[in-house]
């Protein structure tokens, strides 16, 4: 579901690569977690995986076609990624100027789910995520923890293949971060997608299949 292979990336700036020669596999209905010091690259990893930013080289294979999203241009790229990924930031990235409901029917809208089904499947998963009624609502008025289950949300909605999630609990007390986890597990279990999820938290890591740790050596 996911292959990376010799992956590398330079910033500009920097007078060496932020990580080279990363080689990673996960499978479908595996949740894999990525941990590793501040400022190793994590955020960075994921961003190149989602194709936000580009790698120096390598491959980035993704989905059940196993396209090299390196080898696309930007349309197909970005059509890959509204397709295939569901990306939970590290910042929430929810738009202030769309309703809660608004922002979780994002990926449908760029899907081309019809829009009769958004109503609908946007209230199941507010539910899902303790958030019944905050559909009408302006992200403003919401508290972090709520504003990091709206990002959960609209991350799923489209029943993504690959999650990528940067720091998914960060904001939430540990009984809401062990349920929104719980959901996470949940969808990779029952819908055989994969994830891979950055976390600082021992507790999150150990509930995932596996934990890799990123260093200025690589994944190990
Ligand atoms: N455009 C850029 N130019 C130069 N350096 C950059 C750029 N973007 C990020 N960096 C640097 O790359 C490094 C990796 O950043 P990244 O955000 O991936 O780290 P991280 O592992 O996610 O850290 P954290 O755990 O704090 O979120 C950092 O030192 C950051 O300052
Ligand atoms: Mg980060």
């Amino acid at each position: 579901m996911l292959l990376l292979a010799n992956l590398e990336k330079r910033h500009a700036t920097a007078a060496r690569p932020l990580f080279s020669g990363l080689a990673l596999t996960v499978a479908a209905g595996e949740i894999v977690a990525l941990v590793g010091e501040s400022g190793v690259g994590k955020s960075t990893l994921l961003n190149c995986i989602a194709g936000l930013e580009n790698a120096d080289s390598g491959s980035i294979r993704i989905g059940p076609q196993a396209v090299d999203i390196a080898k696309l241009d930007e349309s197909a790229r970005a059509a890959l990624r509204a397709r295939n990924i569901g990306f939970v930031f590290q910042a929430f990235h929810v738009l202030p100027t769309l309703t809660v409901a608004q922002n979780i029917a994002v990926p449908l809208l760029l899907c081309g789910v019809p829009a009769k089904e958004h109503g609908r499947r946007t209230r199941a998963l507010l539910e899902r995520v303790g958030l019944s009624g905050f559909g009408p609502r302006w992200p403003a008025s919401l508290s972090g923890g709520e504003l990091q289950r709206v990002a959960i949300a609209r991350a799923l909605i489209h029943q993504p293949a690959l999650i990528l999630a940067d720091e998914p609990t960060g904001n939430l007390d540990p009984r809401t971060a062990h349920e929104i986890l719980a959901l996470l597990l949940e969808r990779v279990r029952e819908q055989d997608v994969s994830a891979l999820v950055v976390t600082h938290s021992q507790q999150v890591a150990s509930c995932c299949d596996r934990i890799l740790t990123l260093t200025p050596d690589g994944l190990s």
